[in-house]
């Protein structure tokens, strides 16, 4: 059932003669959240779109994914290999510079994590280009705040259940919406 529901994404993702613009290939990606599933030409006209950045709100080894407003001073770009996103990123307290990994298999009900470890091959992916899936399916990311102890600022999370999400699509951009 999995192989198949697998199969049949892959087969989709495959076919597509995209009527999408591409984001480059799956280098250098920047990942925005919005509410509008279809891709656009230009990301700054995505409904509701946020830039994203990397947030360890508990000085923790891994980093979460948040929303960031105009006024950043860069953005993370990620590559995406072996089903795991990779972003390059300074380590805990400052200190070294790290190939930071998502963490495996991206498991209902957590935060999306980078961690400066090398990690098992994930169930990520781009589909039909731009949009990020997990084991094939776009719905489930949200936005959630307060989800995780007593954060302020919300986090990207896969099929959260609480009670303080937006449900949202994360798509893979080249320029910046912001
Ligand atoms: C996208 O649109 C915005 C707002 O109209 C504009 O400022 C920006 O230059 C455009 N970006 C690209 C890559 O064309
Ligand atoms: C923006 O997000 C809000 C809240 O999730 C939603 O109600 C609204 O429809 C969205 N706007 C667009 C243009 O999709
Ligand atoms: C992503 O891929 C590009 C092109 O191959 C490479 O230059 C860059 O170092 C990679 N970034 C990471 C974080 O692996
Ligand atoms: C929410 O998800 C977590 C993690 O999967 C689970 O432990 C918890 O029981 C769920 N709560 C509800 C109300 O479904
Ligand atoms: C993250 O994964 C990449 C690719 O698998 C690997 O080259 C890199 O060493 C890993 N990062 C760390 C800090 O181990």
């Amino acid at each position: 059932m999995r192989t198949a529901t697998f199969i049949t994404a892959l087969a989709a993702s495959l076919a597509t003669a995209s009527p999408f613009p591409r984001a480059a290939g799956l280098t250098d990606l920047l990942l925005v959240t919005t509410t509008q599933c279809p891709s656009t030409a230009n990301s700054s006209t995505l409904a509701n779109v946020s830039a994203t950045s990397l947030f360890d709100p508990y000085d923790q080894k891994n980093y979460l994914l948040r929303t960031i407003s105009a006024g950043y001073g860069s953005l993370p770009t990620f590559n995406l290999t072996n089903g795991d996103l990779h972003t390059a990123a300074v380590g805990p307290e400052g200190v070294g510079n790290y190939v930071y990994n998502s963490t495996g298999t991206v498991t209902e009900g957590e935060e999306l994590s980078l961690a400066p470890t090398a990690e098992p091959a994930g169930n990520l992916a781009l589909k039909n280009g731009y949009l990020l899936t997990v084991g094939g399916e776009e719905e489930g990311w949200s936005l959630c705040t307060g989800a995780a102890g007593a954060l302020s600022e919300p986090v990207i999370y896969w099929k959260a259940n609480g009670t303080s999400c937006t449900p949202i699509y994360i798509h893979a951009v080249k320029d910046a919406p912001y």
